[in-house]
């Protein structure tokens, strides 16, 4: 057997409170996809960014090639060969492309940086990934997708050996997918390692040649992808025996919507934005927003959250104009409108009640940290304590931390825009079932938007279609399937 790339060997990292890595070992081979999964906290981050150097580990070695190595910081790593493009890309937006791929480490021509050659070797290195843009434009120009392109033209142009992505695709398109995928392969090729965290099973299944497990910190086991089944790997994954599994799946019967018509919207739209929409949402109805990513979707649901004025149509609640108050709006981008890591998850939790009571009524503590730990037990958020800051937690506990500041406030209507992105997959249907017994117990109106069709079809009692920034059909009953969503996106249903 051929040495390995990388060998970690009996890795352990303790955080204070937690032990986020016990005793790992990893093996990765040159031209290998190698995926590592596990639920939301399981280590597999902190596994990375122990390799490089971003933390300090606690034991263990790492041997490159054979040879230890101890990278200190994400630049002695680099220097050894591994790179790292992290879900938000880390690059400077007001910087050039071209700027962005060669800094610190710029050409330079008789002690001047040497400009053309930067560009020209910038435009040649993206022309290699297939990606066609103008080098010399500032990066805020390009698409999230783009960004990460560029990342990846900077991390592999430094001659590395492993290439490693943490959760890249969770922002990405189809296309833009596929697009990547191409790129990992053509690396994979090169005799390139590299290391793919997603919590996507079917991209899994689709590019990586091994998947190495871990649960709680620890190594459940290292596979080969064609050798084990999905189910297994969830089983494995959640440390569930195969039947418990297979139950996971045995879903909760839809709500029955009530006749009452909770919100009425009409004609609602933005100029540029969104055409006319009509919507109507029953008390006990989750409705869903399908359509490809651009389609309106998004958009819709913050009209209807009131954040962009509807320039047009009218809005009523209960027969009444829009009453802000009542509504929770979990948003797409955890980053930008949400979490702030310097407040603890009680505090975080706390945040849109105390926004919607005013801020003149104080909470009592034991009633927040009553509503905190109700939450964390109910969206089983992995914390040491409720105390613990936001920043601290796994990219997937987050969000989780997200939707419960919104559930805490027992809204009238809750927005779900893409709540399972980031969650692993026991939790993914946890979060469906949560959507499904509000709407049920509670009688509240839920409207869930995901780019995955199957969570929408299983959890949603009415599907809303959009493309092209207006709404192309209304699919209720048994009329709601994959299939008919598709047709409907494609031009093929009224
Ligand atoms: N800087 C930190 N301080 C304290 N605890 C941390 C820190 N970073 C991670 N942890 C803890 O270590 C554990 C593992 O976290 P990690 O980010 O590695 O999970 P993950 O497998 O990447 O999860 P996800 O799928 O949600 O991204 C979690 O319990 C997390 O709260
Ligand atoms: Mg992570």
């Amino acid at each position: 057997m051929a040495q390995a790339l990388l060998e970690m060997r009996h890795i352990t990292k303790e955080f204070p409170g937690v032990r986020a890595l016990s005793n790992v070992d990893f093996t990765l081979h040159a031209g290998e996809i190698h995926s590592l999964m596990g639920e939301n906290g399981a280590g597999k981050s902190t596994l990375v960014k122990v390799l490089t150097g971003v933390y300090p580990r606690d034991g263990g070695t790492v041997f490159l090639n054979g040879k230890a190595i101890n990278p200190k910081t994400p630049k002695d790593a680099q220097d050894c060969g591994i790179s790292t493009v992290y879900q938000e890309v880390n690059l400077c937006s007001n910087l050039t492309v071209a700027e962005n791929i060669f800094i610190g480490r710029e050409p330079r021509k008789f002690g001047m940086i040497d400009w053309k050659t930067i560009n020209q070797r910038a435009a040649e290195l993206l022309a290699k990934l297939d990606v066609h843009i103008d080098v010399t434009k500032t990066l805020d120009n390009y698409s999230v997708a783009l960004q990460q392109m560029i990342a990846i033209a900077r991390a592999v142009d430094v001659d590395a050996k492993i290439l490693i992505l943490d959760e890249p695709t969770s922002s990405l398109n189809e296309e833009e997918t596929a697009h990547l995928f191409k790129i990992m392969r053509q690396l994979q090729k090169q005799g390139l390692g590299i290391i793919f965290i997603s919590h996507f099973l079917d991209q899994i299944y689709e590019i990586c040649d091994h998947i190495t497990v871990l649960r709680n910190g620890e190594l459940v086991g290292a596979y080969e992808t064609a050798k084990l089944p999905r189910l297994e790997l969830i089983a494995k994954m959640v440390g569930k025996d195969l039947n418990e599994v297979k139950d996971m799946d045995n879903f909760a019967e839809k709500s029955v919507p009530s006749d009452e018509v909770f919100l009425d919207a009409k004609g609602i739209g933005a100029v540029g934005k969104l055409n006319e929409v009509d919507v109507q949402i029953h008390k006990g109805e989750v409705i869903g927003f399908a359509g490809l990513l651009g389609s309106g979707r998004t958009e819709t649901a913050e009209l209807l959250f009131g954040i962009n004025e509807s320039n047009k149509g009218s809005l009523s609640i209960n027969g009444k104009k829009l009453h802000l108050k009542k509504i929770g709006f979990c948003p797409e981008d955890r980053k930008l409108s949400g979490i702030i890591g310097d407040l603890s998850v009680r505090e975080n939790i706390i945040l849109a009640m105390q926004a919607k009571d005013g801020i003149l009524r104080h909470i009592p503590y034991e009633e927040q940290v009553k509503i905190a730990d109700d939450c964390i037990k109910l969206l089983r958020i992995k914390v040491s304590s409720r105390e613990q800051l936001v920043k601290n937690l796994s990219g997937g506990n987050q969000q989780k931390v997200i939707i419960a500041r919104w559930l805490a406030t027992q809204p009238d209507l809750l927005i779900l825009d893409e709540p399972t992105r980031g969650i692993d997959v026991g939790t993914k249907t946890e979060i469906q079932k949560m959507a499904i017994s509000l709407a049920k117990k509670k009688g509240m109106a839920v409207v869930f938007i995901s780019s995955e069709m199957d969570e929408m079809v299983r959890t949603c009692t009415k599907l809303v279609v959009m493309r092209d920034r207006r709404k192309v059909a209304e699919l209720t009953g048994s009329d709601i399937s994959s299939d008919g969503v598709m047709k409907a996106i494609a031009g093929g249903a009224a």
